[in-house]
Order: structure tokens, then sequence, then C-alpha cells
């Protein structure tokens, strides 16, 4: 199974003499069963990334490779056949046809390939069997919900069996519980071999990711420090209730993770002492913050965006992460100078 390297790679647009600068000298090699989540604000250039990926928009300068194919030097025919044979792309709006059922949706990209109408038919059964829509097949675009319509371009885009995935945005304007499902989906695709790259501002994808490339905003800094803390007894990090986006490691002291009952009582849901981390659900999910985390003794902790998280441990899969929540951070991270000079 081929790997995808890209090399230096910048793509402008360019305007009269405006020039917009949407990717700026990106190196980054994945290889073949990876899912990469690239994660990013609107505006970093995700969808100009995924189109020169796609062979879809040509670059200025720098090299994309999938495998012994060079794509950003391919001419017409080799470029329309990578397009089709290689490439499956899911679009941020679906781009489902509306007057046309599930099932002839994704027979469409067959058809185009001149496969024909009755093996196209059998494909497109499978394939929307496989994303779990066998009694949605006769239904119209806007019969279906979006997690649903989600799965028919899915299914669409992997009409040819692509061994490269792109999905733009594949979560947008989903609940919490179709974004599983597409989550599982996408899983299972790298799981067999292909190359899957997700493009997204959404979070809640992060779980899923064999690796996070964050894209930084053009002309701005993305880095967000650790934050050190150093907190007395009944000293509170967080608030049930708050928003929060940093994950949490307690380096010495004690962490009690409260829940407020409503009746104005308390229940102690954990003790984080040294070596542990907490707060991970929250800047993960996108969800408010569970319990009230407060120091009971003189407590050092630092709190890491998800991604300096991640490194912090040593890379583990956040899905990992969110199993074993009293896994201990690594020895390195223990020991390092951090830690030796903040509890000094
Ligand atoms: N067709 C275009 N012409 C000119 N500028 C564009 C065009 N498409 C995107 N851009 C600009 O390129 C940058 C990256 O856009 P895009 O790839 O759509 O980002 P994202 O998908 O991360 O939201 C933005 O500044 C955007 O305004
Ligand atoms: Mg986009």
């Amino acid at each position: 199974m081929p790997d995808l390297d890209i090399r230096d790679l910048t793509i402008e647009y360019k305007s009269g003499d405006y020039v917009v600068r949407a990717i700026d000298r990106l190196d980054l090699f994945v290889s073949s069963g990876e899912l990469v989540v690239m994660l990013g604000p609107s505006g970093c250039g995700k969808t100009t990334l995924l189109s020169v990926l796609a062979g879809i928009l040509k670059p200025q300068s720098g090299s994309v490779r999938f495998g012994d194919t060079d794509v950003s030097a391919l001419k017409e025919r080799a470029l329309t056949e990578y397009r089709r044979a290689t490439v499956g792309v899911v679009f941020q709006a679906f781009n489902l046809i509306p007057s046309l059922t599930a099932l002839e949706n994704v027979q469409v990209p067959l058809l185009a390939a001149k496969t024909r109408p009755k093996e196209a038919r059998a494909r497109a059964v499978s394939l929307l069997h496989r994303v779990e829509l066998s009694d949605r097949m006769a239904h119209k675009p806007g019969k279906l919900s979006g997690g649903q319509q989600q799965r028919v371009a899915i299914a669409r885009a992997l009409a040819h069996d692509p061994t490269l995935v792109l999905a733009d945005e594949p979560t947008a304007h989903l609940d919490y519980i179709q974004v599983e499902g597409i989550l599982r989906l996408l899983r299972e695709l790298a799981n067999s071999g292909r190359t899957i790259i997700v493009a997204t501002h959404d979070e809640r994808l992060l779980p899923l990711a064999d690796r996070i490339v964050e894209l930084a905003p053009r002309g701005a800094v993305t880095a967000r420090p650790p934050e050190h803390q150093v907190l007395g007894a009944g000293n509170v990090i967080f608030r049930q209730g708050d928003a929060g986006d940093l994950i949490y490691i307690v380096w010495r002291g004690e962490i009690e993770l409260v829940r407020n009952l409503g009746d104005g009582s308390e229940q102690v849901i954990d003790r984080v002492t040294g070596g542990r981390y907490f707060g991970e659900l929250a800047p993960i999910f996108g969800l408010p913050r569970s319990v009230t985390a407060r120091a009971t003794m003189d407590t050092v902790v630092t709190g890491y965006t998800p991604t300096d998280f991640r490194k912090q441990m040593g890379s583990p899969s956040m899905a990992d992460m969110i199993v074993g929540a009293d896994m201990q951070p690594s020895g390195e991270a223990l020991h390092s100078s951090t830690l030796t000079s903040q509890a000094d």
C-alpha cells in the first residue's frame, strides 16, 4: 500500500496582483493505513490542501507523491485517472444530487467510469450496506438525516475502492451521535489499509486520529504555552459547568474532582495525585466541565492543549487516553526539568 509524501508544498491563490498563500512550505508524511486529522480554524488552508491531494488544484511549488505517483507532475489523462481510481473525496457539503436516490447517487461515479449498470448497482448496494443504509437506498437526500447523507457521500467516495480517502469537514452540522457513526466508519477504512486524511475544525474528531496535524491559521500564532499553576488547599482550577480547553497533569499534591449534586451537597468523584492527569473530556469533546477541580493541599499542575498533552504523554492515541484515565505520564515527562523546577 502506498504512502503519502508531501514535500515543501506551497499553494497560492492569485487574483490581480493580490496573492493569498493558503499553504506555506508544508512537509507531511503519512503511512498507508494511517488516519490523519488535519486540524485548524476556518481559512487555514485545509480545503486547499485536500484539493491539491485530490489532484483538483495545482500547487505553486513542492511535491505530492502517493506511492510511485508524483501527483503534482501528472498531466491531463493520468491526472483524470488518478482522480477517478486512486482518490475518494467526501466533500464538506455532501454534494449529493437531490433528484437521485441514495442508490443512484452512489452509482454515479461508477456509471461515469463506464461500469456496466448491473455491476454498478450491485456495488452501490454493497457500499450502502457497508455504511448501514440498506433500508434507505430508495430515499432521496432530502428524506435523509444529515448523518445519513454524510454516509451516502462516504459510500459514493468509496465507489472505486480508493486507496486515499480525503474527507473535508465530514461532521459539519452533525450531532454527537451521528458523529460517532462517521468516526467508526472512517476508522474502519483506515484499519483496512487505506490512507485517510480528515480536515476539520471539530475537536470531537481528535479521538479518531492516529496523528493530528495542526495547520496554523495564516499570519497568526496557534501555539499556546503550557499553563503552570501552583495552588494551595481549597484553590479551584475550574468549576463544574465551565468551558474547558486544557488537560492537566498533577506534578505533586492532590486535586479532588467534585460533583455538585444540586442540593448544595458535593460528591468527591476522584482524587488525582502526582503523575496522573484529569480534565481530558471537556477539551476533547467540547463539553462543559462535569466536575469542579480543587486542590486539597499544596499542589502543582500544568495545563496543556490536547495536542501538547499528547506530546507530553509520548503520543498515546486519544482513545487510550479516554479509556485509561489513570494511565501514568511517560517517565520522561515525570522527570522533566519543568517538574523539578516547579516542585523546588
Ligand atoms: N478560490 C479562491 N480564491 C482565492 N482565495 C481563496 C480561494 N479559496 C480559498 N482561498 C483563501 O485561501 C485560504 C485558505 O482557504 P481554505 O483552504 O478554504 O481554508 P479552510 O478549508 O481551512 O477553511 C483562505 O484565506 C481563503 O480565503
Ligand atoms: Mg474548508
